[in-house]
């Protein structure tokens, strides 16, 4: 495996193996979740590059840029471990030099859920998303489906801007307990770890009342809700029932519908999702 810091090694890199690439991108801080993507690009391509950048314009102002966890050591060995191929780490400086001021936005799908807590931070995962395939110039990219809307945002951006990539998705990888597995879960201690499980235990609830023949969202929401409620150490940010494609609201679930929600245990914030009739 070797490692890529520069923008121009990696452009240099990416016109020789043009063509075979699989580009993972994240922020490091490497799980499980993250290895899944890892076996599906190592399945999918001849060369895997996985990016790791904790990328400044998608954190606000208030957020956790500077607490987001780092060990770029132990990723490289879970990198070279599960295969890959190169891991390209830039700094910030050369993805974003002086006189920077170009942003991509993609508008409507980010203005709902995590982009209306997170006012500019779509604009700043697209942006980088592609720089990242401006860079590398992947036959595919793959992104795990916790992140529902910054897959269904960076598909959208793909068919607008004709970019000439497959996007590929990847189940949400979870804890024997029903944790979704994320970079942020290490900011947790020990009581916050058990607090977070209220995600997944809503998910849980709504669930079975679907399942029992609820489909009103009103009524489902209610029971998701009084989860996390009865969690004093949890705070709703939002807890959603929508259209999968649009991600817009609907009064009547089915089995396509999506359920979302972030959720602040402490001061960290974490995020969930299902399809009703999935899992
Ligand atoms: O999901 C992430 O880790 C990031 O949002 C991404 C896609 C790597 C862009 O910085």
């Amino acid at each position: 495996m070797i490692v890529i810091n520069s923008v121009a090694q990696m452009q240099q890199y990416a016109r020789e193996h043009h063509g075979q690439i699989a580009l993972v991108p994240t922020m490091g801080y490497l799980h499980e979740g993250h290895a899944s993507l890892m076996v599906e690009a190592r399945r999918r391509a001849a060369v895997v590059v996985m990016s790791i950048f904790v990328n400044p314009t998608q954190f606000g102002v208030n957020e956790d840029l500077d607490s987001y966890p780092r060990d770029l050591e132990r990723d490289k060995r879970v990198a070279s471990e599960a295969g890959v191929d190169v891991i390209f780490a830039p700094t910030a400086a050369d993805m974003y030099p002086a006189g920077y001021q170009s942003y991509l936005n993609v508008e409507g799908l980010t203005t709902e859920l995590c982009g209306a807590s997170r006012p500019g931070h779509f604009r700043g995962v697209t942006t980088v998303v592609a720089k990242l395939f401006n860079i590398v110039a992947p036959k595919l990219a793959i992104f795990g489906k916790k992140d529902f809307q910054q897959l269904a945002v960076i598909r959208r951006m793909a068919i607008d801007f004709n970019m000439d990539l497959e996007i590929v998705g990847m189940p949400i990888v979870r804890e024997s307990d029903g944790l979704a597995l994320s970079s942020r879960n290490a900011r947790l201690d020990a009581t916050q770890r058990k607090q977070a499980l209220c995600l997944s235990r809503s998910i849980a609830a709504a669930r079975e009342a679907f399942n029992a023949g609820e489909q009103s969202v009103a009524a489902l929401r209610d029971k998701a809700l009084a989860v996390i409620e009865k969690e004093s150490g949890a705070e709703v940010d939002y807890l959603e029932f929508r259209d999968q494609d649009t991600l817009l609201p609907l009064e009547k679930a089915d089995q396509r519908t999506l359920l979302a929600l972030a959720v602040r245990v402490g001061s960290v914030r974490l995020i969930d999702n299902t399809i009703l009739g999935e899992g």
